[in-house]
This record gives C-alpha cells, sequence and structure tokens, in this order.
C-alpha cells in the first residue's frame, strides 16, 4: 500500500541547506502495525508529514494505493488526507471547548457527510478506542489526557482511513494512560485490521508494534519485526 523509494528532504532557511532525510526506501503493507523510531531531529516527523501528504520530498518516490503521490494536484492530495488517512498528534489538538462528539463529528463535516450519519459513525468511532459513553458530552478540555487521546483516535478513525499516522501519540502521557492509548491501537489493528504506523522516539512505545523502522540521522539504520512485542493490556490499567 505504501511504498517509499530514495526519499529525500531539504530544509532551507536562511540560504543554508540541510538534507534531513537523505533516502529513505521502505513498504508497508494493508493491515500492518510499524513502529517508526529514532531519536529526537532524526526526520520522524519530517516523514510522518511526508506519508501523511501534508508536505512533499525533495526527491525520490511516494506511491500510496498505487498512486504516484508527485503526480497529484493539492485538491486530490486534499482529498486523499481527508479520506485515506487518519492523523494523531502529540498534542491532542482538539477543540476544547467542544464536545467529545462534535470533535469526532468534525472531519465528517468537512467530508460533506449528512448529520444523521455524522453522529452514528462518530459514537461507533469512539465506541472502538473504548472511551466510555458517559464522556462523549462532555467538552474535550474536562477529559485526562488519555481520554483526549482516545477522542483524536476516534476522530482519526471516523472517515474509515486506510491508515492511522501516530506521531508521538503517547508524548504527553504518563507511561500508564500511554499503556491505553498504545492498546487502543493494537486492538484497533487486530480486530479491525487498521494499518498503523506509530512514530516515536522511545523504544519501549516502538515495541508495541509488530515492526520497527528505525532512522537515525535522515537514515533507515534498522527495518525488523519486532521480536520483543509487548502487549498493552486496557484490563491492567
Ligand atoms: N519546516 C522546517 N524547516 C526547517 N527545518 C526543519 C523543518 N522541520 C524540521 N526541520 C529540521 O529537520 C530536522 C528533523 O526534524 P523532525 O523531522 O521534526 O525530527 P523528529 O520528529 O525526529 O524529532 C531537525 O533538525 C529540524 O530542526
Ligand atoms: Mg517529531
Amino acid at each position: 500500500m505504501i511504498e517509499c523509494q530514495q526519499i529525500t528532504k531539504t530544509y532551507e532557511t536562511g540560504g543554508v541547506a540541510a538534507q534531513v532525510l537523505k533516502g529513505i526506501t521502505f513498504s508497508i503493507n494493508d493491515g500492518e502495525f510499524v513502529a517508526i523510531m529514532g531519536p529526537s531531529g532524526s526526520g520522524k516527523s519530517t516523514l510522518m508529514h511526508i506519508l501523511g501528504a501534508l508536505d512533499k520530498p525533495t526527491s525520490g518516490e511516494y506511491v500510496l494505493d498505487g498512486k504516484q503521490m508527485a503526480e497529484l494536484s493539492d485538491d486530490e492530495l486534499a482529498d486523499i488526507r481527508k479520506n485515506k488517512i487518519g492523523f494523531v498528534f502529540q498534542s491532542f489538538n482538539l477543540l476544547s471547548r467542544t464536545t467529545v462528539l462534535r470533535n469526532v463529528m468534525l472531519p465528517l463535516v468537512y467530508a460533506g457527510i449528512p448529520k444523521e450519519e455524522r453522529e452514528e459513525r462518530a459514537r461507533a468511532a469512539l465506541k472502538n478506542t473504548g472511551l466510555e459513553e458517559t464522556h462523549y458530552h462532555h467538552r474535550s478540555n474536562q477529559l485526562s489526557g488519555g481520554q483526549m487521546q482516545r477522542v483524536a483516535i476516534a476522530r482519526a478513525l471516523v472517515n474509515n482511513p486506510s491508515m492511522i499516522l501516530a506521531d508521538e501519540p503517547t508524548g504527553n502521557l504518563d507511561t500508564k494512560t500511554g499503556e491505553i492509548v498504545l492498546a487502543t491501537f493494537q486492538s484497533l489493528n487486530r480486530e479491525q485490521h487498521h494499518t498503523i504506523i506509530l512514530i516515536t522516539h522511545e523504544r519501549d512505545v516502538a515495541e508495541h508494534a509488530d515492526r520497527i523502522i528505525h532512522i537515525r540521522d535522515g537514515h533507515i539504520v534498522e527495518d525488523a519485526k519486532n521480536t520483543h512485542k509487548r502487549t498493552a493490556d486496557l484490563q491492567n490499567v
């Protein structure tokens, strides 16, 4: 589904060029749960922006579901972001004074889904994250960090995307709360076969995925099956 060939990215700031990605090649199949791991500054978010069609590589090829991304117009890329990709960020990016349900329905408003269907789909997505129904009408700023991230995951899921891109989704959470979020990803992958790409600088977090792509200084230094898979258990948190 995802094929990256020799992706590079160079940023120019104040006339100085810095190559952040230096030739990244990998592919990810539908239904995989992959972690992209690397230290801070190694180019993880830069790569995520490219995979999410939020930015373009300087050179190299990115093919998503058979489409050459470089050949698409801005409108076509916006459609792909809206319909194929669910984004989850470290900072949740929820509307704070808006209810849980409305936050999750919002992408469906942009996608032009009729009103009745929006609530039904938002409820189904929230159910998949395990957030208690009693919170659906709370404003998002009344929730704990772990609950907020579950709402953000539901929002990412509501369009039924072919992949979820999560950039440091546990970065603002304590270890125990982070486990809830990782358990949510594991169950979405196992039970609903969602493709999940989890970006993290922490090995403990990466070890919840089935495969770990390790990047350092803009290169892939290792890409292998995770032989130390951790199972996050929702029951014990
Ligand atoms: N928009 C940008 N303009 C210039 N430099 C950037 C930009 N985004 C990231 N960088 C630089 O690229 C490098 C990698 O950043 P990033 O992809 O955010 O790494 P990571 O997510 O692994 O911490 C850093 O040195 C960062 O300062
Ligand atoms: Mg980053």
